[in-house]
């Protein structure tokens, strides 16, 4: 199998070195174009992908194509894209906001994957979620899944709603867990911690909690009622949460979301 990423920014970039550490592909399996040549340059350096400079040369070669690009330049990209692209290769967008018919209406493909990462893929731990055009085979997309899965975990949606909704919670979500972390840390200066001493408190304090967390099936709310005694310190600090209605804020903002990327794939 050959895959090529189009794209070899942040997230095509991180792709394509999850495949590669991954053994499912053979190295020089994995495709890369990009069209800023500083990014081929520094795709060149790392030697062990294939790196492209001509979608007319790649593009027939692939099995699988990743498009990594921005959805504004998806449109222009699609154009060059189109006549060299054969039925039967699957498509794998992660750009958001475009949707699967979209894609193959520029692209002429039917076997279309739309997924939605997030920022965590750079270190293994990311969450795609995925959806494919009916003519994705089931065979396929055990391919698919595995390719996502380099990065971390997959899960498949039924319809591209959830993918929009999947944006509100996952694919921003990391933004919402950092937002939290810099009060905390905000906090711990304030109570006169050096900038080093807060981060360590804060980032480890997360890390416990994630790690409890999935150790375990029980609800974050009963993880909560562990860590809090009536009239006890964490109690206090819940009972302010509680007051100033921070978990409704928390699920306005992943509706606020939801609720763009629904707007953004409107434009297309
Ligand atoms: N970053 C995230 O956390 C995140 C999360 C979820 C989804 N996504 C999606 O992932 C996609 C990529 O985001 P990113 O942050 O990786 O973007 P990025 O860092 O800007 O990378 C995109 C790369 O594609 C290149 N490019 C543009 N047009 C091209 C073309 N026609 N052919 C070949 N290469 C082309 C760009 O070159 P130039 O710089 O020269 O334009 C750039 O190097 C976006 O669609 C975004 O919606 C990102």
């Amino acid at each position: 199998m050959k895959v090529l990423v189009v794209g070899a920014g942040n997230m095509g970039l991180t792709y394509a070195e999850g495949m590669s550490r991954s053994k499912l592909l053979k190295r020089r399996n994995i495709m890369v174009l990009d069209k800023s040549e500083e990014r081929m340059q520094e795709v060149d350096r790392m030697a062990h992908f294939d790196a492209q400079d001509n979608l007319a040369n790649c593009v027939p070669e692939a099995d699988v194509i990743m498009i990594a690009v921005k959805p504004y330049h998806a449109e222009a990209l699609f154009k060059e894209l189109k006549p060299f692209v054969k039925q039967g290769q699957v498509l794998i967008s992660i750009m958001a906001g475009m949707s699967i018919k979209a894609i193959k209406e520029f692209t002429g493909l039917e076997k279309v994957v739309r997924a939605m990462p997030n920022l965590p893929a750079k270190v293994g731990k990311g969450l795609t979620s995925y959806v494919a055009s009916k003519e994705v085979s089931r065979l396929e997309l055990l391919t698919v899944e595995e390719l996502l899965n380099t990065t971390g975990k997959s899960v498949k949606v039924e319809n591209e709603n959830y993918i929009d909704a999947s944006t509100g919670i996952s694919g921003s979500g990391p933004a919402y867990v950092f937002y939290f972390m810099q009060s905390m840390m905000e906090a711990a200066l304030q109570m006169g911690f050096s900038e080093n001493v807060s981060r360590v408190l804060v980032s480890q304090t997360f890390t416990g909690a994630v790690e409890l967390f999935n150790q375990d099936t029980i609800s974050p709310d009963s993880w909560m009622k562990k860590v809090a005694s009536k009239g006890g310190t964490t109690q206090a600090a819940l009972d302010s949460m509680k007051d100033n209605k921070v978990g409704d804020l928390i699920k306005d903002a992943a509706f606020a979301a939801f609720d763009r990327a629904v707007e953004l794939g409107k434009e297309y």
